[in-house]
Protein backbone atom coordinates (compact mmCIF):
# COMPACT_ATOMS: atom_id res chain seq x y z
CA UNK A 1 0.00 0.00 0.00
CA UNK A 2 1.10 3.54 -1.13
CA UNK A 3 1.94 6.27 1.42
CA UNK A 4 -0.68 8.74 2.30
CA UNK A 5 -1.57 11.60 4.31
CA UNK A 6 -4.88 12.09 5.89
CA UNK A 7 -6.26 15.83 6.79
CA UNK A 8 -9.25 15.18 9.11
CA UNK A 9 -10.64 18.74 9.44
CA UNK A 10 -12.71 18.80 12.58
CA UNK A 11 -10.18 16.38 14.45
CA UNK A 12 -11.58 16.77 17.93
CA UNK A 13 -15.24 16.38 17.13
CA UNK A 14 -17.73 13.55 17.83
CA UNK A 15 -17.07 11.57 14.32
CA UNK A 16 -13.36 11.55 14.72
CA UNK A 17 -13.20 10.82 18.45
CA UNK A 18 -16.16 7.74 18.24
CA UNK A 19 -15.71 6.55 14.87
CA UNK A 20 -12.62 7.76 12.76
CA UNK A 21 -9.78 7.32 14.92
CA UNK A 22 -10.43 4.28 16.40
CA UNK A 23 -11.17 2.99 12.74
CA UNK A 24 -7.86 4.10 11.69
CA UNK A 25 -5.68 2.25 14.92
CA UNK A 26 -7.92 -0.82 14.60
CA UNK A 27 -6.56 -1.32 10.81
CA UNK A 28 -3.07 -0.13 12.13
CA UNK A 29 -3.31 -3.09 14.69
CA UNK A 30 -4.16 -5.68 12.17
CA UNK A 31 -1.70 -4.45 9.48
CA UNK A 32 -3.59 -2.79 6.74
CA UNK A 33 -2.11 0.33 6.39
CA UNK A 34 1.44 1.37 5.16
CA UNK A 35 4.63 1.21 6.89
CA UNK A 36 4.53 5.34 5.81
CA UNK A 37 1.29 7.47 6.74
CA UNK A 38 0.62 10.59 8.42
CA UNK A 39 -2.59 11.42 10.07
CA UNK A 40 -2.89 15.08 10.59
CA UNK A 41 -5.68 16.66 13.12
CA UNK A 42 -6.56 20.29 11.91
CA UNK A 43 -8.76 21.60 14.62
CA UNK A 44 -9.67 25.28 16.68
CA UNK A 45 -8.76 23.68 20.13
CA UNK A 46 -4.70 24.85 20.58
CA UNK A 47 -3.56 21.41 21.42
CA UNK A 48 0.49 20.50 21.03
CA UNK A 49 0.59 16.86 19.24
CA UNK A 50 1.08 15.14 22.51
CA UNK A 51 -2.17 16.51 23.94
CA UNK A 52 -3.95 15.32 20.82
CA UNK A 53 -2.76 12.00 21.65
CA UNK A 54 -4.11 11.77 24.88
CA UNK A 55 -7.91 12.88 23.72
CA UNK A 56 -8.44 9.82 22.65
CA UNK A 57 -9.06 8.32 26.29
CA UNK A 58 -10.47 4.83 25.47
CA UNK A 59 -7.31 4.05 23.20
CA UNK A 60 -4.43 5.09 26.09
CA UNK A 61 -4.41 2.27 27.17
CA UNK A 62 -3.65 -0.01 24.29
CA UNK A 63 -0.23 -1.38 24.03
CA UNK A 64 -0.03 -0.18 20.49
CA UNK A 65 -1.46 3.30 20.95
CA UNK A 66 2.36 4.34 21.51
CA UNK A 67 3.68 3.69 18.34
CA UNK A 68 0.23 4.63 16.64
CA UNK A 69 0.74 8.16 17.89
CA UNK A 70 3.92 8.37 15.93
CA UNK A 71 1.96 8.95 13.03
CA UNK A 72 -0.47 10.97 14.41
CA UNK A 73 -0.04 15.13 14.55
CA UNK A 74 -1.94 17.68 15.26
CA UNK A 75 -2.71 21.35 13.61
CA UNK A 76 -4.52 23.61 15.62
CA UNK A 77 -6.04 26.08 13.35
CA UNK A 78 -9.25 28.19 12.66
CA UNK A 79 -11.60 26.90 9.61
CA UNK A 80 -11.70 30.82 8.48
CA UNK A 81 -8.10 31.91 8.54
CA UNK A 82 -5.81 31.13 5.85
CA UNK A 83 -2.72 31.34 7.68
CA UNK A 84 -3.70 27.89 9.46
CA UNK A 85 -3.83 26.12 5.61
CA UNK A 86 -0.72 27.36 5.06
CA UNK A 87 0.82 25.68 8.21
CA UNK A 88 -0.93 22.63 7.35
CA UNK A 89 0.62 23.23 3.97
CA UNK A 90 4.58 23.39 5.17
CA UNK A 91 3.95 19.84 7.36
CA UNK A 92 2.73 18.11 3.80
CA UNK A 93 5.95 19.63 2.17
CA UNK A 94 8.24 18.37 4.50
CA UNK A 95 6.50 15.21 4.36
CA UNK A 96 7.16 15.21 0.54
CA UNK A 97 10.39 16.11 0.95
CA UNK A 98 10.90 13.38 3.89
CA UNK A 99 9.91 11.04 1.83
CA UNK A 100 11.29 12.51 -1.33
CA UNK A 101 7.98 11.98 -3.43
CA UNK A 102 4.54 13.65 -4.14
CA UNK A 103 2.28 11.35 -0.73
CA UNK A 104 -1.22 11.15 -1.28
CA UNK A 105 -3.15 13.35 0.18
CA UNK A 106 -6.55 12.76 1.58
CA UNK A 107 -8.64 15.75 2.65
CA UNK A 108 -11.49 14.39 5.26
CA UNK A 109 -14.23 16.90 6.74
CA UNK A 110 -15.12 15.69 9.57
CA UNK A 111 -17.03 19.07 10.98
CA UNK A 112 -20.38 20.20 11.03
CA UNK A 113 -21.65 20.64 7.06
CA UNK A 114 -21.76 24.24 8.23
CA UNK A 115 -18.34 24.36 7.93
CA UNK A 116 -18.18 22.93 4.40
CA UNK A 117 -17.85 25.73 2.41
CA UNK A 118 -15.63 27.92 4.29
CA UNK A 119 -12.76 25.13 4.32
CA UNK A 120 -13.11 24.28 0.38
CA UNK A 121 -12.57 28.21 0.10
CA UNK A 122 -9.77 27.92 2.00
CA UNK A 123 -8.40 24.60 0.07
CA UNK A 124 -8.53 26.28 -3.34
CA UNK A 125 -7.13 29.60 -1.78
CA UNK A 126 -4.36 28.16 -0.20
CA UNK A 127 -4.06 25.88 -3.36
CA UNK A 128 -3.75 22.45 -1.30
CA UNK A 129 -6.92 20.94 -3.58
CA UNK A 130 -4.33 21.00 -6.32
CA UNK A 131 -2.17 18.27 -4.67
CA UNK A 132 0.85 17.65 -6.01
CA UNK A 133 3.09 14.91 -8.65
CA UNK A 134 2.22 14.44 -12.13
CA UNK A 135 -1.76 13.38 -12.42
CA UNK A 136 -2.27 15.56 -9.62
CA UNK A 137 -6.29 14.36 -9.55
CA UNK A 138 -4.90 11.00 -8.64
CA UNK A 139 -3.17 11.85 -5.56
CA UNK A 140 -5.69 14.16 -3.68
CA UNK A 141 -9.14 13.36 -2.48
CA UNK A 142 -11.76 14.90 -0.83
CA UNK A 143 -13.87 13.08 1.92
CA UNK A 144 -17.03 14.30 2.49
CA UNK A 145 -19.77 13.13 5.72
CA UNK A 146 -23.17 13.46 5.51
CA UNK A 147 -25.54 15.63 5.90
CA UNK A 148 -24.52 16.62 2.32
CA UNK A 149 -26.37 19.86 2.40
CA UNK A 150 -29.65 20.85 4.20
CA UNK A 151 -31.66 20.02 1.53
CA UNK A 152 -32.59 19.80 -2.28
CA UNK A 153 -30.81 23.09 -3.00
CA UNK A 154 -28.48 23.14 -0.89
CA UNK A 155 -27.30 19.63 -1.61
CA UNK A 156 -27.08 20.90 -5.24
CA UNK A 157 -25.01 24.07 -4.74
CA UNK A 158 -22.72 21.93 -2.58
CA UNK A 159 -22.37 19.71 -5.45
CA UNK A 160 -21.63 22.19 -7.64
CA UNK A 161 -18.65 23.67 -5.35
CA UNK A 162 -17.30 20.26 -4.96
CA UNK A 163 -17.14 19.85 -8.80
CA UNK A 164 -15.39 23.15 -9.43
CA UNK A 165 -12.46 22.06 -7.36
CA UNK A 166 -12.40 18.69 -7.88
CA UNK A 167 -12.97 15.98 -10.23
CA UNK A 168 -15.47 13.50 -9.32
CA UNK A 169 -12.85 10.30 -9.17
CA UNK A 170 -11.48 12.66 -6.20
CA UNK A 171 -14.72 13.16 -4.43
CA UNK A 172 -16.03 10.73 -1.68
CA UNK A 173 -18.98 11.25 -0.77
CA UNK A 174 -19.62 8.63 2.80
CA UNK A 175 -22.24 7.05 4.31
CA UNK A 176 -20.67 4.65 6.37
CA UNK A 177 -24.00 1.90 6.30
CA UNK A 178 -22.72 1.05 3.15
CA UNK A 179 -19.93 -0.04 4.09
CA UNK A 180 -21.42 -2.55 6.74
CA UNK A 181 -20.30 -5.99 6.14
CA UNK A 182 -24.20 -6.65 6.82
CA UNK A 183 -25.86 -4.59 4.20
CA UNK A 184 -22.84 -5.62 1.57
CA UNK A 185 -24.70 -9.57 2.60
CA UNK A 186 -27.58 -8.47 1.42
CA UNK A 187 -27.20 -8.32 -2.21
CA UNK A 188 -24.76 -11.56 -1.83
CA UNK A 189 -27.92 -13.00 -0.13
CA UNK A 190 -30.24 -11.57 -2.87
CA UNK A 191 -28.19 -12.41 -5.54
CA UNK A 192 -26.16 -15.48 -5.09
CA UNK A 193 -28.44 -17.73 -3.55
CA UNK A 194 -31.13 -18.93 -6.96
CA UNK A 195 -33.74 -19.73 -4.32
CA UNK A 196 -34.42 -16.33 -3.11
CA UNK A 197 -34.13 -13.98 -6.10
CA UNK A 198 -36.98 -15.73 -7.90
CA UNK A 199 -39.76 -14.75 -4.92
CA UNK A 200 -38.04 -11.08 -4.51
CA UNK A 201 -41.60 -9.81 -5.99
CA UNK A 202 -44.18 -7.94 -5.64
CA UNK A 203 -46.35 -11.29 -6.51
CA UNK A 204 -44.69 -12.70 -3.22
CA UNK A 205 -44.03 -9.87 -0.80
CA UNK A 206 -46.37 -8.65 1.16
CA UNK A 207 -44.54 -5.60 2.70
CA UNK A 208 -41.24 -4.55 4.04
CA UNK A 209 -40.48 -3.52 7.46
CA UNK A 210 -37.09 -1.34 8.21
CA UNK A 211 -36.65 -0.27 11.78
CA UNK A 212 -33.83 1.62 12.67
CA UNK A 213 -33.62 2.07 16.72
CA UNK A 214 -31.51 3.84 18.64
CA UNK A 215 -31.39 3.78 22.57
CA UNK A 216 -29.35 6.56 22.71
CA UNK A 217 -30.39 10.48 22.68
CA UNK A 218 -28.46 13.51 21.26
CA UNK A 219 -25.88 13.33 24.24
CA UNK A 220 -23.05 15.54 23.24
CA UNK A 221 -24.27 16.07 19.63
CA UNK A 222 -27.13 18.47 20.36
CA UNK A 223 -25.34 21.18 18.29
CA UNK A 224 -25.12 19.24 15.47
CA UNK A 225 -28.37 17.34 15.91
CA UNK A 226 -31.19 20.22 16.74
CA UNK A 227 -32.48 21.98 13.59
CA UNK A 228 -30.93 19.14 11.43
CA UNK A 229 -33.18 16.02 12.54
CA UNK A 230 -33.48 12.59 11.94
CA UNK A 231 -35.23 12.93 8.52
CA UNK A 232 -32.20 14.51 7.38
CA UNK A 233 -29.63 12.53 9.71
CA UNK A 234 -30.20 8.99 8.86
CA UNK A 235 -33.53 8.94 6.76
CA UNK A 236 -32.01 10.64 4.01
CA UNK A 237 -29.04 8.45 3.82
CA UNK A 238 -28.44 5.42 6.04
CA UNK A 239 -32.62 4.32 5.73
CA UNK A 240 -32.56 5.26 2.36
CA UNK A 241 -29.68 2.74 1.34
CA UNK A 242 -30.86 0.11 3.28
CA UNK A 243 -34.03 0.14 1.54
CA UNK A 244 -32.45 0.29 -1.97
CA UNK A 245 -30.47 -2.52 -0.73
CA UNK A 246 -34.11 -4.43 -0.10
CA UNK A 247 -35.44 -3.11 -3.41
CA UNK A 248 -32.56 -2.83 -5.95
CA UNK A 249 -32.35 -5.17 -9.21
CA UNK A 250 -29.48 -7.16 -9.70
CA UNK A 251 -26.57 -4.40 -10.55
CA UNK A 252 -24.76 -5.46 -14.45
CA UNK A 253 -21.92 -6.73 -12.20
CA UNK A 254 -20.37 -5.69 -9.21
CA UNK A 255 -18.31 -2.38 -10.54
CA UNK A 256 -18.38 0.86 -9.40
CA UNK A 257 -20.96 2.18 -11.43
CA UNK A 258 -23.32 -0.42 -12.18
CA UNK A 259 -23.76 -1.05 -8.18
CA UNK A 260 -24.28 2.92 -7.93
CA UNK A 261 -26.95 2.79 -10.69
CA UNK A 262 -29.14 -0.21 -9.36
CA UNK A 263 -29.08 1.61 -6.06
CA UNK A 264 -29.76 5.09 -7.79
CA UNK A 265 -32.93 3.45 -9.82
CA UNK A 266 -34.28 3.03 -6.53
CA UNK A 267 -33.68 6.05 -4.35
CA UNK A 268 -35.00 7.50 -7.90
CA UNK A 269 -38.47 6.08 -7.68
CA UNK A 270 -39.46 6.26 -4.12
CA UNK A 271 -42.52 7.91 -2.93
CA UNK A 272 -44.24 8.64 0.29
CA UNK A 273 -47.91 6.67 0.33
CA UNK A 274 -49.95 9.67 0.96
CA UNK A 275 -50.16 12.78 3.26
CA UNK A 276 -50.96 10.92 6.37
CA UNK A 277 -48.03 8.27 5.90
CA UNK A 278 -45.37 10.46 7.38
CA UNK A 279 -45.57 10.69 11.10
CA UNK A 280 -42.45 12.64 13.16
CA UNK A 281 -41.94 12.79 17.18
CA UNK A 282 -39.51 13.74 19.77
CA UNK A 283 -38.89 12.48 22.98
CA UNK A 284 -39.95 14.10 26.20
CA UNK A 285 -37.05 15.74 27.85
CA UNK A 286 -35.31 16.41 24.25
CA UNK A 287 -35.29 20.22 24.76
CA UNK A 288 -33.97 19.76 28.09
CA UNK A 289 -30.89 17.92 26.59
CA UNK A 290 -27.30 20.33 25.85
CA UNK A 291 -26.58 22.55 23.41
CA UNK A 292 -30.53 22.12 22.03
CA UNK A 293 -32.85 24.95 21.84
CA UNK A 294 -35.64 25.17 24.47
CA UNK A 295 -38.68 26.03 21.36
CA UNK A 296 -37.10 23.23 19.57
CA UNK A 297 -38.94 21.40 16.92
CA UNK A 298 -36.75 18.97 15.51
CA UNK A 299 -37.82 15.57 15.15
CA UNK A 300 -36.14 12.90 16.62
CA UNK A 301 -38.21 10.02 15.54
CA UNK A 302 -39.84 9.63 12.15
CA UNK A 303 -42.15 6.90 10.76
CA UNK A 304 -43.32 7.12 6.91
CA UNK A 305 -44.97 4.34 4.76
CA UNK A 306 -43.66 4.56 1.34
CA UNK A 307 -43.48 2.73 -2.03
CA UNK A 308 -41.05 1.71 -4.53
CA UNK A 309 -41.94 2.43 -7.71
CA UNK A 310 -40.60 -0.07 -10.04
CA UNK A 311 -42.04 -3.13 -11.75
CA UNK A 312 -40.71 -5.35 -9.03
CA UNK A 313 -42.08 -3.61 -6.23
CA UNK A 314 -44.55 -1.58 -7.23
CA UNK A 315 -47.38 -1.59 -4.76
CA UNK A 316 -45.40 -3.20 -1.68
CA UNK A 317 -45.81 -1.25 0.96
CA UNK A 318 -42.33 0.06 3.08
CA UNK A 319 -42.67 0.75 6.39
CA UNK A 320 -39.71 2.40 7.99
CA UNK A 321 -38.95 3.92 11.26
CA UNK A 322 -36.06 5.46 13.33
CA UNK A 323 -35.90 7.24 16.29
CA UNK A 324 -33.54 8.05 19.34
CA UNK A 325 -34.41 7.52 23.31
CA UNK A 326 -36.46 4.36 21.56
CA UNK A 327 -36.45 1.02 23.81
CA UNK A 328 -33.75 -0.96 22.08
CA UNK A 329 -30.76 -0.41 20.20
CA UNK A 330 -31.30 -2.07 16.37
CA UNK A 331 -31.46 -1.67 13.23
CA UNK A 332 -33.20 -4.27 11.23
CA UNK A 333 -35.09 -5.30 8.01
CA UNK A 334 -37.95 -7.82 7.43
CA UNK A 335 -39.31 -8.42 4.07
CA UNK A 336 -42.45 -10.05 5.03
CA UNK A 337 -44.30 -12.46 2.08
CA UNK A 338 -47.63 -12.83 1.61
CA UNK A 339 -48.85 -15.71 3.46
CA UNK A 340 -50.91 -17.93 1.75
CA UNK A 341 -52.38 -20.59 4.20
CA UNK A 342 -52.57 -23.51 1.98
CA UNK A 343 -56.23 -25.13 1.55
CA UNK A 344 -54.98 -28.19 3.52
CA UNK A 345 -54.50 -26.75 6.12
CA UNK A 346 -57.40 -24.19 6.44
CA UNK A 347 -58.87 -25.71 9.47
CA UNK A 348 -55.87 -26.25 11.71
CA UNK A 349 -55.48 -22.41 11.38
CA UNK A 350 -52.70 -21.08 9.86
CA UNK A 351 -50.12 -18.89 12.26
CA UNK A 352 -50.76 -14.84 10.91
CA UNK A 353 -47.62 -14.64 9.50
CA UNK A 354 -45.62 -17.28 7.37
CA UNK A 355 -42.52 -16.37 5.71
CA UNK A 356 -40.40 -13.49 6.60
CA UNK A 357 -36.32 -13.05 5.96
CA UNK A 358 -34.88 -10.78 8.12
CA UNK A 359 -31.60 -9.02 8.14
CA UNK A 360 -30.18 -8.09 11.11
CA UNK A 361 -28.07 -4.85 10.40
CA UNK A 362 -26.63 -4.55 14.07
CA UNK A 363 -26.26 -5.84 16.92
CA UNK A 364 -25.75 -9.70 16.33
CA UNK A 365 -25.01 -8.96 12.96
CA UNK A 366 -27.01 -12.23 10.62
CA UNK A 367 -30.13 -13.66 9.04
CA UNK A 368 -33.40 -15.00 9.62
CA UNK A 369 -35.88 -17.37 7.78
CA UNK A 370 -39.08 -17.31 9.23
CA UNK A 371 -40.99 -20.74 8.63
CA UNK A 372 -44.08 -22.54 9.49
CA UNK A 373 -43.74 -25.53 11.31
CA UNK A 374 -45.84 -28.55 12.84
CA UNK A 375 -46.15 -28.10 16.43
CA UNK A 376 -45.10 -31.86 17.81
CA UNK A 377 -47.60 -33.70 19.24
CA UNK A 378 -50.88 -35.70 17.77
CA UNK A 379 -53.02 -32.87 16.70
CA UNK A 380 -51.66 -31.07 13.46
CA UNK A 381 -51.13 -27.52 14.55
CA UNK A 382 -49.08 -25.13 12.84
CA UNK A 383 -46.63 -22.81 14.42
CA UNK A 384 -43.94 -19.83 13.15
CA UNK A 385 -40.24 -21.01 14.07
CA UNK A 386 -37.08 -19.16 12.92
CA UNK A 387 -33.91 -20.84 11.16
CA UNK A 388 -31.02 -18.47 12.20
CA UNK A 389 -27.59 -17.65 10.82
CA UNK A 390 -25.29 -15.55 12.99
CA UNK A 391 -21.90 -13.80 11.50
CA UNK A 392 -19.64 -14.19 14.49
CA UNK A 393 -21.13 -18.11 14.88
CA UNK A 394 -20.78 -18.73 11.16
CA UNK A 395 -17.71 -17.11 10.25
CA UNK A 396 -16.03 -16.35 13.82
CA UNK A 397 -16.09 -12.77 12.84
CA UNK A 398 -18.32 -9.83 12.44
CA UNK A 399 -15.83 -8.40 9.75
CA UNK A 400 -14.62 -4.77 9.08
CA UNK A 401 -15.96 -2.11 11.25
CA UNK A 402 -18.26 0.09 8.39
CA UNK A 403 -16.11 3.21 8.97
CA UNK A 404 -12.42 0.66 8.61
CA UNK A 405 -13.94 -0.51 4.88
CA UNK A 406 -14.79 3.10 4.28
CA UNK A 407 -11.30 4.04 4.88
CA UNK A 408 -9.81 1.31 3.13
CA UNK A 409 -11.39 2.16 0.12
CA UNK A 410 -10.92 5.87 0.30
CA UNK A 411 -7.00 4.95 0.36
CA UNK A 412 -7.78 2.41 -2.24
CA UNK A 413 -9.94 4.83 -4.24
CA UNK A 414 -12.24 2.69 -4.70
CA UNK A 415 -15.98 4.48 -4.73
CA UNK A 416 -17.80 1.84 -5.15
CA UNK A 417 -19.53 2.42 -1.66
CA UNK A 418 -19.78 6.03 -1.74
CA UNK A 419 -22.84 8.24 -3.16
CA UNK A 420 -22.97 9.44 -6.86
CA UNK A 421 -24.28 13.25 -6.86
CA UNK A 422 -27.78 11.29 -8.40
CA UNK A 423 -28.09 9.39 -6.08
CA UNK A 424 -27.71 12.21 -3.51
CA UNK A 425 -29.95 14.15 -5.88
CA UNK A 426 -33.15 11.65 -6.03
CA UNK A 427 -32.80 11.49 -1.85
CA UNK A 428 -32.93 15.23 -1.23
CA UNK A 429 -35.48 15.61 -3.33
CA UNK A 430 -37.97 12.73 -1.97
CA UNK A 431 -36.37 14.53 1.51
CA UNK A 432 -36.83 17.96 0.84
CA UNK A 433 -40.89 17.38 0.14
CA UNK A 434 -41.02 16.12 3.14
CA UNK A 435 -39.31 19.30 4.73
CA UNK A 436 -41.72 21.31 2.93
CA UNK A 437 -45.04 19.94 4.51
CA UNK A 438 -43.35 19.63 7.76
CA UNK A 439 -42.44 23.79 7.34
CA UNK A 440 -45.97 24.43 6.71
CA UNK A 441 -47.73 22.45 9.44
CA UNK A 442 -45.42 22.40 12.50
CA UNK A 443 -48.16 21.39 14.68
CA UNK A 444 -47.79 17.67 13.79
CA UNK A 445 -44.40 17.12 15.88
CA UNK A 446 -45.77 14.53 18.56
CA UNK A 447 -43.86 13.71 22.01
CA UNK A 448 -43.20 10.15 23.03
CA UNK A 449 -42.00 8.93 26.28
CA UNK A 450 -38.63 7.65 26.50
CA UNK A 451 -37.97 4.10 26.10
CA UNK A 452 -40.48 3.15 24.02
CA UNK A 453 -40.76 2.49 20.23
CA UNK A 454 -42.01 6.11 19.44
CA UNK A 455 -45.27 7.89 18.89
CA UNK A 456 -48.53 5.44 19.31
CA UNK A 457 -49.17 6.99 15.74
CA UNK A 458 -46.55 4.94 13.95
CA UNK A 459 -48.26 1.63 15.24
CA UNK A 460 -51.31 3.08 13.90
CA UNK A 461 -49.53 3.48 10.41
CA UNK A 462 -48.70 -0.38 9.68
CA UNK A 463 -51.78 -1.99 11.72
CA UNK A 464 -54.64 0.60 9.92
CA UNK A 465 -53.00 -2.05 6.71
CA UNK A 466 -53.87 -5.10 8.97
CA UNK A 467 -50.19 -5.49 9.77
CA UNK A 468 -47.99 -5.38 12.94
CA UNK A 469 -44.33 -4.07 13.61
CA UNK A 470 -42.71 -7.27 13.88
CA UNK A 471 -40.09 -5.73 15.97
CA UNK A 472 -41.69 -4.29 19.31
C1 LIG B 1 -24.62 8.65 12.00
C2 LIG B 1 -25.67 9.57 12.56
O1 LIG B 1 -24.47 8.87 10.63
O2 LIG B 1 -25.01 7.32 12.20
C3 LIG B 1 -25.89 9.27 14.03
O3 LIG B 1 -25.24 10.91 12.40
C4 LIG B 1 -26.16 7.82 14.26
O4 LIG B 1 -26.95 10.06 14.55
C5 LIG B 1 -25.11 6.96 13.58
O5 LIG B 1 -26.15 7.56 15.65
C6 LIG B 1 -25.43 5.49 13.63
O6 LIG B 1 -24.33 4.76 13.14
P1 LIG B 1 -23.94 3.36 13.74
O7 LIG B 1 -22.89 2.83 12.84
O8 LIG B 1 -23.46 3.60 15.12
O9 LIG B 1 -25.20 2.56 13.69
Amino acid sequence: MTPFILVIFGATGDLAQHKLIPALFALFKTNHLPKDFYIIGFSRREFKDEEFHSYFKPQLEDPKWKDFTSHLFYQSASFEEKNGYENLNKKLLEIDEKLGACIARFFYLATPPDHYETILEKLVETKLSEGCGHDKGNWTRLIIEKPFGKDLDTAKALDKKLAEIFEEKQIFRVDHYLGKETVQNMLAFRFANGIFEPVWKKEYIDHVQITFAQDEGVGTRGKFFDGIGILRDIAQNHLLQLLAAVAMESPKSFTKEDLRDARAEVIKNVKVADNNSIIRGQYEGYKDEKDVEKDSDTETFVAMKMFVNTKRFNGVPFYVRAGKKLKKEVVEISVVFIQTCHILFKEYGCPEIGNVITFRIQPNEGISLRFIAKTPGAKLGLESVDMKFNYKEGFGTSGLEAYERVLLDIFAGDQTLFNRSDELESSWKFITEILTKWEQNKSDLLTYEQGTLGPDRSNELIEQDDKKWLLI
